[in-house]
């Protein structure tokens, strides 16, 4: 890294540069780690099956170590993610003898969880992921049928809010949601938070994750929905971003190595897309990247298992890219 900027210095230093993060990764990308980014997200270890695999058992110890990490190298910490219908155990869901639980049951457990991780990672994680993807893909349908909606109602999502404030008065919360810029689930997405807004239910901000590719979402898109979003007067955050080198369909198997055309266009797809959050500073105070460098990225296995991607502004050999360059450039201007 000597002689390369460092990434989140050539921006104004209230303006965090982030990377999800493993127990591994800590440690095989920590030079990436240290000089570019001033925040971290653990990519899995603060999931409800990671910290709470059963009733009254907690395990924290791979999420502590990332706390450590972030602590020792003075990083930031964007805790991620409390109430989610993914990767969250099913005994959250169920009695002994595997049937449902009651609302005010599921209710307590919700609480009972949240205070505990919070509680534990009280003044070190300063926002929290309180509520994640609640909101529907499906035309027509507004929020998603996850256990939480099914058994608690669609209050579940002010009650995990009203908590975590409870909880940690000082950590910002947001609400975090994929797929934010394609316009049905962009209003649905607004729509719900808000009503939380209206209601005065805690919230701070709204988490964009930008799992995008070469193509999609546009620009305008994009500038379309931050202008949305940023109308309700809370922060923003791009909390997951990554650039796919592939197309939505494009489900090829045989690409061994990254086109030089697929390469220039991801350097200009990152200029424009850093370019509009300039525009949009006020709103916008934090860019998290779901990974940190090519060789380890959860597009490896999505959509086609064991297909290799090459999103992110460093290569597999942990060099900047073209897109890092043009990202520092676009900053330093004017
Ligand atoms: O830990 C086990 C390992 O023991 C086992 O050998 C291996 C075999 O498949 O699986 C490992 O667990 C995997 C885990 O990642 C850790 O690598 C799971 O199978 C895999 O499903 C899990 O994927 C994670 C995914 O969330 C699951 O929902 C990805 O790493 C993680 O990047 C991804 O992150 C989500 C955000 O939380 C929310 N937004 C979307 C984003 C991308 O899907």
């Amino acid at each position: 890294c000597h002689g390369t900027p460092k990434l989140y210095e050539v921006f104004d230093k209230d303006f965090f540069i982030g990377a999800a993060v493993n127990t591994s990764t800590i440690k095989s990308h920590d030079e990436l780690l240290k000089h570019h980014f001033n925040s971290i997200t653990a990519e899995n270890e603060m999931k409800f099956e990671n910290v709470h695999p059963a009733e009254n058992k907690y395990t924290f110890d791979q999420a502590d170590q990332i706390v450590a990490f972030a602590n020792d190298q003075g990083k930031n910490i964007r805790g991620h993610t409390l109430v989610w219908h993914n990767q969250t155990p099913a005994w959250v869901f169920e009695n002994e003898e595997g049937t449902n639980i009651s609302r005010s049951m599921l209710l307590e457990r919700m609480a009972s969880h949240m205070e505990s991780i919070i509680g534990r990672y009280k003044g070190k994680v300063y926002s929290w992921d309180v509520v994640n993807e609640a909101v529907s893909d499906k035309s027509g349908e507004f929020l998603r049928p996850s256990p939480w909606l099914k058994t608690i109602g669609e209050d579940y999502i002010a009650k995990a809010f009203e908590y975590a404030r409870q909880i940690d008065p000082d950590t910002l919360l947001f609400y975090n949601d994929y797929n934010e810029f394609v316009p049905e689930k962009r209003d649905k997405i607004y729509r719900l938070v808000k009503s939380i807004v209206d209601k005065d239910i805690p919230i701070d901000g709204i988490g964009l994750q930008g799992h995008w590719n070469l193509e999609f979402p546009s620009i305008d898109l994009i500038r379309r929905g931050i202008e949305k979003y940023a109308s309700l007067g809370l922060q923003l955050h791009i909390t997951e971003l990554d650039i796919s080198v592939f197309s939505h369909d494009d489900k090829r198997t045989d690409v061994k190595q990254p086109s030089e055309d697929m390469l220039i266009r991801q350097a200009e797809r990152y200029q424009e897309i850093f370019s509009l959050f300039k525009e949009y500073r006020d709103h916008l105070t934090s860019v998290t990247f779901w990974g940190v460098a090519d060789d380890d990225t959860w597009l490896d296995n999505f959509p086609v298992r064991g297909r290799k991607n090459w999103p992110f502004l460093f290569d597999e050999l942990h060099q900047p890219k073209q897109s890092f360059w043009e990202i520092v450039k676009l900053a330093r201007q004017a």
